[in-house]
């Protein structure tokens, strides 16, 4: 199933950005020279899961500018979100390090990507395949497509 966010009506999350801030967290649009970095820890934390997100961040990276926003602290990747991957005007694959989950990484690296593909000169943006539908509804007032299911990744190689 795929959902779809208006890129004009987006939540205003900066309350939630600077209390990440202060957690010493950084959000940020990723650099071709991190592609190696940020594509091995998608690989080590979700490639058993969902191997086709290790491309899909290599297909990020091949972009100028990076169409990939990470989540850094202590020097090191712990969340990922891209866009213009799969499709154009897609945004995912998302994910944060199991422990730091629910501390609002993963709303902000969200947003941080979608208010880009706004700058970019989209209107809307689709969430593909997604897998945590409340999650996108809660921090992105992100709506169910009808009839999206399996849609563009039927019949893929896996
Ligand atoms: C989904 C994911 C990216 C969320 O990251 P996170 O850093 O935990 O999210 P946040 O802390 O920013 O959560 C924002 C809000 O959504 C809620 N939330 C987080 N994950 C949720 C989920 N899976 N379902 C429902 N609500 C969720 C949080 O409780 C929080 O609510 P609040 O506003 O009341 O505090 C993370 O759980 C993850 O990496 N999951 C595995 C990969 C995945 O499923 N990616 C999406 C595939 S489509």
């Amino acid at each position: 199933m795929d959902m779809l966010v208006k890129l004009y009506d987006l939540p205003d999350n900066r309350s939630r950005a600077a209390r990440i801030a202060e957690l010493g967290v950084r959000v940020r649009r990723g650099m071709a020279y991190e592609r190696a970095v940020v594509t091995e820890w998608v690989a080590s934390n979700f490639g058993a899961g969902a191997p086709g997100w290790v491309s899909e961040a290599g297909v990020a990276f091949s972009h100028v500018p990076a169409t990939c926003f990470t989540a850094t602290a202590e020097g090191g990747v712990i969340g990922f979100c891209c866009y213009d991957c799969t499709c154009l005007g897609f945004i995912g694959p998302i994910g944060v390090a199991d422990d730091w989950r629910t501390r609002g990484v993963g709303e902000t690296l969200l947003l941080s990507a979608l208010n880009a593909m706004r700058s970019a000169g989209y209107g809307y943006a689709i969430i593909g395949h997604v897998g945590s539908p409340n999650f996108f509804a809660r921090a992105a007032n992100a709506v169910e497509i009808s009839g999206s299911d399996p849609g563009v990744y039927a019949d893929g190689l896996r």
